[in-house]
């Protein structure tokens, strides 16, 4: 992908001054803001809403800068090795020394840590002295942005810029793993669960409860368009839109393909822009056709029951 180096350093202009900017990454846009500063994180905070209990990811671009901040361990550098930068997040301990904004963590010992693989977000986080903390770019509980006008869609002008890197490839958030202690799954997202489990030769155990903290896992309303979502229908009403995988004989002006083909991974990577979509053509409703629960949909599965939580 070709960038625009001037908004590059457009960006890091304002970030080194404390202000927020979005960014593309391969999964969902981030909100990001210089991860040592406590005036730029509680910016993001504020930005998004967010209840200042859930903390939030770190992204680094070099692992010495990340060996600073964080205790690291075999079974890190293992999966860095075989799957950053890419779309994993780490949770991993904090070291004493850590130059991380207290606001980031809210008192934890722990840091979710990515690498993303996007490459503007990766010259930018090049250029910078910092690490970036980007939580996805969406006022909380809302639907993560995929497109520079998704983001403008969330925050309109109350955003100082929004770097633009085209659409995410992956379209759903990074699947984040906890190595502190046992390692296990407390997110699913855009590394498959599949290519894990061969990782680690066994399934690994997914636990979205397994802490106290308010992460999107828990049950609580995430992801969300806004309107009621039924999900497993064979038949939706003329009245309310309807997400389809699998291409039918008639079509009509309510039926939202995420895939013609029941391709999964497709399905995934359209399945927030087509949510948003229909929530600004103002239906009421959606109701969604049975997903197969496997890889991609059981992404898709999880996200679409967090969103339809009443
Ligand atoms: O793909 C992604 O991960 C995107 C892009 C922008 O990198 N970011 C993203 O951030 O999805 P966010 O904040 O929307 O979701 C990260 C989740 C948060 O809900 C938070 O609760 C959880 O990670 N989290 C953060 N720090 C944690 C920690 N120390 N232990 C457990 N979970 C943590
Ligand atoms: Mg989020």
């Amino acid at each position: 992908m070709k960038y625009n180096l001037s908004n590059i350093k457009k960006s890091i202009n304002l970030l080194n001054k404390d202000e927020c900017v979005a960014i593309p990454t391969e999964t969902v846009y981030g909100l990001a803001g210089n991860a040592y500063s406590d005036s730029a994180t509680l910016k993001i905070y504020k930005l998004k809403k967010r209840p200042n209990k859930n903390p939030l990811i770190v992204h680094y671009n070099s692992l010495s800068m990340l060996e600073n901040d964080c205790v690291t361990n075999s079974t890190f550098y293992k999966l860095y090795r075989e799957f950053s930068p890419g779309p994993i997040t780490f949770i991993l301990k904090l070291k004493k020394e850590n130059k991380i904004s207290k606001n980031v963590t809210n008192k934890k010992k722990t840091l979710a840590i990515r690498f993303p693989s996007h490459p503007v977000a990766k010259k930018l986080l090049k250029s910078l002295k910092f690490p970036l903390a980007a939580p996805s770019a969406n006022i909380s509980t809302r639907i993560s942005p995929v497109s520079k006008e998704d983001v403008l869609d969330e925050f309109g002008d109350k955003i100082k810029f929004v770097l633009n890197g085209g659409r995410s490839m992956i379209g759903v958030e990074s699947t984040i793993i906890d190595l502190v202690g046992k390692p296990k799954i407390l997110r699913l997202g855009g590394l498959e669960r599949k290519k894990i489990n061969i990782f680690f030769k066994t399934n690994l155990k997914y636990s979205d409860k397994s802490n106290n903290l308010n992460v999107p896992g828990q049950s609580k309303l995430h992801y969300s368009p806004g309107i009621p979502i039924k999900l497993n229908v064979t038949k939706a009403n003329q009245n309310e839109a309807f997400i389809l995988i699998k291409k039918r004989k008639k079509t009509f002006k309510n039926y939202y393909y995420i895939s013609k083909t029941k391709n999964l991974k497709q399905a995934a990577k359209n399945l927030y822009k087509t949510l948003r979509k229909i929530k600004n053509n103002n239906y009421k409703s959606i109701s969604v056709e049975k997903i197969p629960n496997i890889g991609f949909g059981e992404v898709i599965n999880e996200r679409l029951k967090r969103a339809s939580i009443k």
